[in-house]
């Protein structure tokens, strides 16, 4: 499919959106790529919790039991049938095997049952496109991404920074040579007895800590666009062993708000260096990391650039970002076959 450009008239549709590749069960209606009619998530955090990150096969039940009621919630809500949507986008991967393929046999169900096209969705897309969505009771749309732009995209799987040229024209200029950020964050939070997911109780931690408490190192890995956080991670491994060796009481909330002060260092340095080299003037950033509050602080207290970041509510999976991304997937004439198959390691570009 070609790339489309800044030029092209949108026309309408509605997408019913779906997402189930890791943890939360989601569907959504969005209007027009931007307008959120109906958005419904079933999360499996409580369910995961007790292990201290995702157990696949756990996923891909609890998906089986919620997709459904998820998907009609979502109609209820925008107060639509299926006859009133024009597509069905569908996260097609990356994520978890077993979980992508329950959202994507409801998707192919409801497009056989309905006659409605079927549409592939990379998930990393979706979090991009989570930057363009407002809630339709909105009076006032907030402005719309521009392009090029450069997406620092930072999950509980991914770090990577793209160049969007355009819609739908991505150009990948490195990611993390190990542990994705939010991986960091969980694991981390593992390491200071904190709850699941790692992130919001690192941040929630890190208001009552000094930040410059631990010097943590931060790997820049010069002429690269690549991430690495296994040595942040077991830097702060290191700290926790020699407090537990001493018996004194770990200093959690200086550890917490350490570590994150080095992961924000290392994002915020490195993409503000990037979109100087390429000269961009927009910087987006997605992906559930993008909740943490120091990191959205670091990058919107920077005048050089301009930044669009997801309301909080879009920053975690969602499928209000999957049927954006779907919509302009649909208006540039993508239709899937009924023999689409997931792509657990599917890269953007
Ligand atoms: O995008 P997402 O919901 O799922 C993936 O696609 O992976 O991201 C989940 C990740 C988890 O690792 C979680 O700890 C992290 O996002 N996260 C945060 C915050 N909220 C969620 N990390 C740092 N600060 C937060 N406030
Ligand atoms: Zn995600």
């Amino acid at each position: 499919m070609e790339p489309m450009g800044e030029d092209v008239l949108y026309p309408p549709a509605r997408i019913l959106g779906i997402e189930s590749s890791c943890d939360e069960t989601a569907a959504a209606v969005v209007e027009n790529g931007r307008v959120q009619l109906a958005s419904v998530i079933a999360s499996q955090i409580d369910l995961h919790a007790q292990y201290g990150g995702v157990f696949p096969e756990v996923a891909s039940r609890q998906h089986i039991l919620s997709i459904y009621p998820v998907v009609e919630q979502a109609l209820y809500q925008a107060h639509l049938t299926l006859n009133d949507v024009d597509a069905i986008a569908v996260t097609r991967g990356p994520g978890l095997a077993g979980s992508l393929v329950v959202g994507m046999n409801m998707a192919k169900g409801l497009s056989l049952a309905a006659d409605l096209p079927l549409i592939g969705v990379n998930h990393l897309e979706g979090h991009i496109y989570s930057a363009w969505v407002y809630p339709g009771d909105f009076t006032e749309p907030p402005p719309e991404p521009k392009f090029p732009l450069l997406a620092l995209l930072v999950s509980g799987g991914h770090t990577e920074l793209n160049l969007v040229h355009g819609h739908l024209n991505y150009q990948r200029l490195g990611g993390t040579l190990d542990d994705a950020v939010g991986e960091a964050f969980d694991k981390v939070a593992r390491l200071l007895n904190l709850s699941y997911p790692g992130g919001p109780a690192i941040q929630q931690a890190a208001l009552e800590g000094n930040a410059e408490a631990f010097n943590f190192p931060r790997a820049r890995l010069e002429g690269t666009w690549n991430f690495s956080f296994s040595g942040l991670k077991t830097a702060v491994l290191r700290v926790v062993r020699e407090f537990e060796e001493r018996k004194k009481p770990l200093p959690t909330e200086d550890l917490a708000a350490s570590f994150q002060a080095a992961v924000v260092d290392t994002l915020t340095t490195k993409t503000l260096q990037a979109a100087r080299t390429f000269a961009v003037e927009n910087i987006l950033v997605a992906g559930g990391v993008s909740a943490n509050r120091a990191l959205r602080t670091s990058f919107l207290s920077q005048s050089e650039f301009n930044v669009n970041i997801p309301s909080l509510t879009y920053c975690t999976d969602n499928a209000v970002m999957i049927a954006s991304a779907g919509y302009f997937r649909y208006v540039g004439g993508q239709r899937d076959s009924l023999d689409l198959d997931v792509l657990p390691n599917w890269p953007l570009s």
